[in-house]
């Protein structure tokens, strides 16, 4: 038994430890996990409440077309309904976009460092892949990217702003790009973070959309909504573009729960509004220490900071775990002295400050 030699080449998500094994390991009273950009406020209270009103109902196959979220994302943004694709988070409309777009010798363009899951999309389909470095303070460089456009390029991945470094794309620089692409390459702007993001200069990517350019706008219910456990995301784009991804993908991808809790969520933008409001406080908090420390850090427009700690930050990682503070070393994206910290409660955001202090005075 063989497995394709593709699959050989993807690196197996490191599931790491649960919190709870973690606790009982380092026999910590808790953790607080500032390493996957989760929202520390949680879901709103209206999620809460529709969820516990549908569990009766969690018997029966979901809607297969996302109905009620599709109209209540179409009334929210004003775009026809069939403009939405949904997916179990959008990780899995990445996927989707692999498996829909891209034959063995066609090729994908992404940033380095960006999402890993766009290098999945473009491995697992044979698909070649071109890195393109961030320029040096940590931007996507689009002229570079569109530099190694050919008439074999399908997809470019855009994350903005970017993860892991937080970093934007701004409105001239996007549409230059879209401006001069030719029409067979497909642009995906992955917003995953865009709820949190107040820069003037930040385009709308549904406004390419609207124009009718080539352009996949991603969207996520696990950021900013809170609903990352549930895992629903969308992809918006004119419905030509969406069709081949409804063949790919299983009947039933979204489930019941992930539907209704995500519906309700939008309901709720005063907690979307809280949540950028706690977010820009704890990245100030953070921009703070980091001055008082004389850390080097990339400013950031998404919920979390890379923070430059000048040494290989392995060891202090271990140092913040001891102390049930979880945080994401930055081996894993090329940036060995860099930590990635998502911004959390107040009280989260001191017992981070406390903890790094602590580990970079025993260094
Ligand atoms: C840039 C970016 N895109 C997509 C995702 C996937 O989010 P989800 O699958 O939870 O919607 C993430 C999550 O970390 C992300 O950072």
């Amino acid at each position: 038994m063989r497995a394709r030699p593709n699959v050989l080449q993807l690196e197996p998500y490191q599931p790491g430890k649960s919190l709870e094994e973690l606790k009982m390991e380092l026999g910590l009273r808790d953790i607080i996990r500032l390493s996957a950009n989760e929202n520390p406020l949680g879901a709103s209270p209206r999620v809460l409440q529709a969820v516990q009103q549908f569990l009766p109902l969690i018997h029966l196959y979901p809607d297969g077309y996302c109905q009620h979220l599709r109209h209540a994302l179409a009334a929210f943004y004003q775009l026809p309904p069939d403009h939405f694709a949904f997916g179990n988070g959008s990780d899995e409309l990445i996927h989707f976009l692999g498996l829909a777009y891209l034959e063995p010798g066609d090729e994908v363009i992404v940033a380095h460092p960006s999402f890993v899951r766009y290098d999945a999309a473009a491995l697992l389909n044979n698909a070649t892949l071109h890195r393109v470095p961030l320029t040096p303070d940590y931007r996507h460089d689009l002229p570079a990217m569109q530099a190694r456009v050919n008439e074999r390029t399908k997809l470019l991945f855009i994350a903005n702003p970017n993860n892991p470094t937080g970093t934007l794309v701004y409105r001239e620089e996007v549409e230059r790009l879209l401006n001069t692409l030719p029409p067979h390459v497909l642009v995906i702007l992955d917003e995953a973070y865009h709820e949190y993001v107040d820069h003037p200069d930040y385009p709308d990517g549904l406004d390419y959309v609207r124009a009718g350019y080539n352009v996949v706008v991603l969207r996520t219910f696990s950021k900013a909504y809170g609903l990352a456990g549930l895992r629903v995301g969308y992809a918006v784009a004119r419905p030509e573009i969406l069709e081949p991804l409804e063949r790919v993908r299983e009947p039933f991808n979204v489930n019941s729960v992930a539907q209704v809790a995500a519906a309700a969520a939008l309901t709720d933008q005063e907690h979307v509004r809280r949540t950028r409001e706690l977010n820009r406080h704890g990245l100030n908090y953070f921009y703070q220490l980091c001055e008082r420390l004389g850390l080097r850090y990339i400013p950031s427009w998404a919920n979390f900071v890379m923070i430059d700690l000048g040494r290989d930050s392995r060891a202090v990682f271990q140092v913040l775990l001891q102390q049930g503070v979880l945080v994401r070393t930055g081996d894993i994206f090329g940036m060995p002295t860099f930590i990635r910290v998502n911004t959390g409660t107040p009280e989260g955001n001191t017992r981070f400050a406390e903890a790094l202090q602590m580990a970079l005075s025993e260094q």
